[in-house]
């Protein structure tokens, strides 16, 4: 099976069950100041799950399913390994309160919680033939009980007590994005050793001091990554072999002069998010999101140019990620746009790499101390405009070693440009 028909059945099966099929919303968050860029489905329901906003009025049901598109920088560095990502697409089924009757029987449009959502997402992983290892529930931690109704609903469906384990704060309980928000105990599916789909009982809103307040109604919030999901279901060595990225890899391994996986990793991963962040309206900047474009729009030329790819091929590269995407994301359809922004700022970052490279190359030999190493980054900065994260990340690669002291004395030399260039110097 391929992923459009998953999407498919998965909206399908949901829509089924009473839940109203949203689009995902945009990237670029248009009314969460707590976090850059959407990290989760839950996001755009928000609302719906503190009662700010009522469902039945909006969307004539209490149930909504979602494939949403998510953007995560925490693990932006270790992007190049078998299982990291920044861009990813999350499929979800919500359920915002108050409960009616909680019944994997009940069809209807009322809110519902622990028992159908726990007995669906069991019926569906079994609808496509997969087997579940084990799954995990929230064992209790601080103020937060430990969650018997979920451990009591799996013993119910066969699960032996060593197929559900207990987890803490840190495993079995997600959220809030950003500073705020809904959060609360979840339960975890595993198959094939990897956790594919986590489900969150919304039952506290964590305020900004982190304090957990019960909120009036509890909700359902479930997110299974797609790329996982077709991981276990094509029994693929790892995601990357998935029919998500394969078009995209038969084009780029057409392109590529030196074989090297982490970096073909790193194109395929920055490559698609970077077409979904500008389809959605993202321009690169020196600000906030449009860093974060800039930032891996940067490390995707490092990366391209150390494959020995041709940047005018970036064409390729792109309409493989649009036409595999473009029928479910029509956003994606405008081309040209999304290659001028990608393309002009590539092909600007290219010249500063090809002369950073070079000086790079010429000063830093690697047994400087961790002053002059400083120093030596600094001066590539200034006088050659390199980075000082791609300078980091060529370090990395050469396994020179960046220390909290080079850290600060860049920091240092830095303040004092600003203080000179602003003519504060006395
Ligand atoms: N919000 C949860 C997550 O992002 C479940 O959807 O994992």
């Amino acid at each position: 099976m391929k992923s459009e028909e998953i999407r498919k059945l998965f909206l399908e099966f949901f829509e089924k069950r009473g839940h109203k099929i949203i689009p995902s919303s945009s990237l670029i968050p248009y009314d969460d100041p707590s976090v850059l860029l959407t990290t989760a489905g839950m996001q755009q329901f928000k609302k719906y799950f503190t009662r700010e906003k009522d469902p039945n009025q909006d969307f004539g049901t209490q149930r909504t399913a979602s494939i949403q598109k998510c953007f995560r920088t925490t693990d932006i560095e270790e992007v190049g390994d078998e299982r990291h990502l920044t861009f990813f697409e999350m499929l979800g089924n919500f359920s915002f309160g108050p409960i009616g009757n909680d019944d994997p029987q009940n069809f209807g449009t009322d809110g519902y919680f622990k028992r159908s959502a726990i007995y669906w997402a069991y019926e569906f992983i079994k609808s496509l033939g997969l087997e579940i290892d084990y799954v995990t529930v929230f064992g209790g931690e601080n103020d937060v009980p430990f969650d018997e109704k979920s451990y009591k609903i799996w013993q119910e469906i066969g699960f032996p007590e060593n197929k559900i384990l207990k987890g803490g704060r840190e495993d079995n309980f997600w959220g809030p994005t950003g500073d705020e928000g809904p959060c609360g105990p979840t339960t975890e599916i595993y198959v094939d050793g990897l956790e594919i789909w986590n489900l969150v009982f919304n039952e506290y809103y964590q305020d900004k001091d982190g304090k957990l307040q019960k909120l009036q109604y509890p909700g359902v919030d479930t997110g299974m990554g797609l790329e996982r999901l077709m991981k276990v279901l094509q029994k693929t060595p790892t995601i990357f072999e998935t029919d998500l990225f394969m078009d995209l890899k038969n084009v780029l391994e057409k392109l590529i002069k030196h074989d090297d996986l982490r970096r073909e990793r790193i194109v395929f991963d920055h490559l698609r998010g970077s077409v979904f962040l500008v389809a959605d309206g993202l321009y690169p900047s020196n600000l906030e999101r449009g860093y974060i474009l800039r930032r891996i729009l940067r490390r995707l030329t490092l990366n391209l140019k150390f494959l020995g790819i041709d940047l005018e091929k970036i064409d390729d590269l792109l309409k493989a990620v649009i036409n595999k995407y473009s029928e479910f994301y029509p956003e994606l359809k405008n081309f040209s746009k999304i290659k001028e922004v990608i393309f002009g700022e590539i092909r600007i970052f290219e010249k500063t790499l090809t002369a950073g490279l070079k000086e790079f190359n010429r000063l830093i030999k690697g047994n400087e101390d961790d002053q002059s190493l400083a120093e030596k980054t600094f001066f590539l900065y200034t006088s050659y405009g390199l980075p000082l994260e791609i300078a980091k990340e060529l370090l990395r690669e050469n396994q020179i070693k960046w220390s909290e002291i080079s850290q600060q004395t860049f920091e240092e030399l830095f303040k004092k440009h600003q203080q000179i260039s602003r003519g504060n110097n006395k």
